[in-house]
């Protein structure tokens, strides 16, 4: 039972409470119905192709090789700038649009691609404004600390203290910053860096989150957890051993089985030890153009089961309960409870397996939302 866009009652329909009969009933044929979908960790607003690095890769190149000459996320980078604000939004759309044709009700957008001040804000504009032209809810996510511009000469710190915090500051009093994330890697910045950057956010009192452990073992994780992180995301290299001081810090492991496969990466995350830990898992699509050029958060759903072993049912909560709450979202959506948001996506299928089983399609029937997009 739902009203003003919000559940108010679930159960049987034989225990309806009273004052239910004047309501408007919707029959769904039987259908499964769930959360409407999350995708919790997106690089969505890009421009430009990198498949030229996917053919390198292919020939033997590493990732780490190519964003060393200057590819990878630097390539993004030239072209995201060079691209009007109208074509930046078009592009994003695309990817949007396939999203919400699974069942996806709210994108989490980072920064990333600026690496100015302009360039980063302005991402998060573009971000916000999607959630203005579609019925979606849009996180924003400030990832200045990606990678360092080529005129700093790889001076790290300089970045931080010149484009980082004081865009971090300008952009969090524009209201564009629901979260702060950054890339703890070798090829990118350290743990130490990566805190300075936490502590900002610390004193504006915006929640972090990590990409952690992708491709080598920096400690990120538990240092994102020192700081209350309500997510790490990749973790291949995560030390099982540190699970626990996830789970005890509440932070959500995002996995990310577009990466691990377009990167043809052979090191799994640990999923047994989180889920023995108790460490909720979210999926998503991770949407780049680099090394998960993924836009249909079904699929990575199928990859987070065939590749991580995921059970089907494990890979629904990670696109809703634990996505949201990776999202700091918990109650509001995600999940089919009295008082979250009634969004919901109803599916031409039976059971949950059914979801993460085929690839390609999108079986949903209809979504159930009170939000509009033009
Ligand atoms: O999540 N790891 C860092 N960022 C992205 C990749 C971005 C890119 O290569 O453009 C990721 O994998
Ligand atoms: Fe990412």
């Amino acid at each position: 039972m739902t009203r003003a866009g919000q559940i108010t009652w679930v159960g049987q329909s034989a225990r309806l409470p009273a004052g239910a009969e004047g309501l408007e009933a919707v029959d769904l044929g039987g259908r499964l119905v769930t959360p409407a979908l999350i995708d919790c960790h997106t690089h969505l607003v890009h421009a430009g192709d990198r498949s030229a690095e996917f053919e390198m890769r292919l020939l033997g190149a590493s990732y780490e090789d190519i964003a060393r000459s200057g590819g990878g996320i630097h390539a993004t980078v030239l072209a995201t700038r060079a691209a009007s604000d109208e074509d930046l939004l078009a592009q994003s759309l695309v990817r949007v649009d396939d999203l919400i044709a699974e069942g996806v009700a709210v994108i989490e957008i980072k920064s990333g691609y600026g690496l100015t001040i302009g360039n980063e804000i302005r991402m998060l504009r573009i971000a916000r404004e999607i959630q203005n032209l579609r019925p979606v809810k849009v996180i924003t996510t400030w990832l200045a600390a990606h990678a360092v511009p080529k005129d700093f000469d790889g001076d790290q710190d300089a970045f931080i203290d010149s484009v980082v915090i004081p865009g971090l500051r300008l952009a969090a009093a524009q209201g564009l910053v629901d979260m702060v994330d950054g890339f703890c890697e070798t090829i990118a910045f350290s743990p130490a860096q990566i805190s300075r950057v936490f502590d900002e956010a610390r004193r504006l009192g915006v929640p972090v989150k990590l990409h952690a452990e992708q491709l080598s073992d920096q400690k990120g994780a538990l240092l994102a957890a020192s700081y209350g992180a309500l997510s790490v995301d990749h973790l291949e290299h995560l030390a099982p051993e540190e699970a626990s001081g996830l789970a005890s810090a509440g932070t959500v492991a995002v996995l990310l089985p577009g990466a691990y496969y377009m990167l043809r990466e052979t090191r799994l995350p640990p999923v047994g030890a989180l889920r023995a830990a108790g460490v909720e898992l979210a999926v998503s699509t991770d949407c780049n153009p680099g090394t998960s050029p993924i836009s249909s958060l079904l699929t990575a759903m199928n990859m987070a089961c065939t590749l991580f072993r995921l059970t089907p049912e494990e890979a629904l909560v990670g696109t809703t309960r634990a996505a949201a709450r990776a999202l700091g979202l918990a109650g509001e959506f995600g999940t089919i409870d009295r008082g979250a948001r009634a969004e919901l996506a109803v599916w031409n299928l039976t059971h949950p397996a059914q979801l993460a089983c085929r690839i390609g399609g999108s079986p949903l029937n209809r979504r159930i939302t009170d939000m509009r997009g033009r």
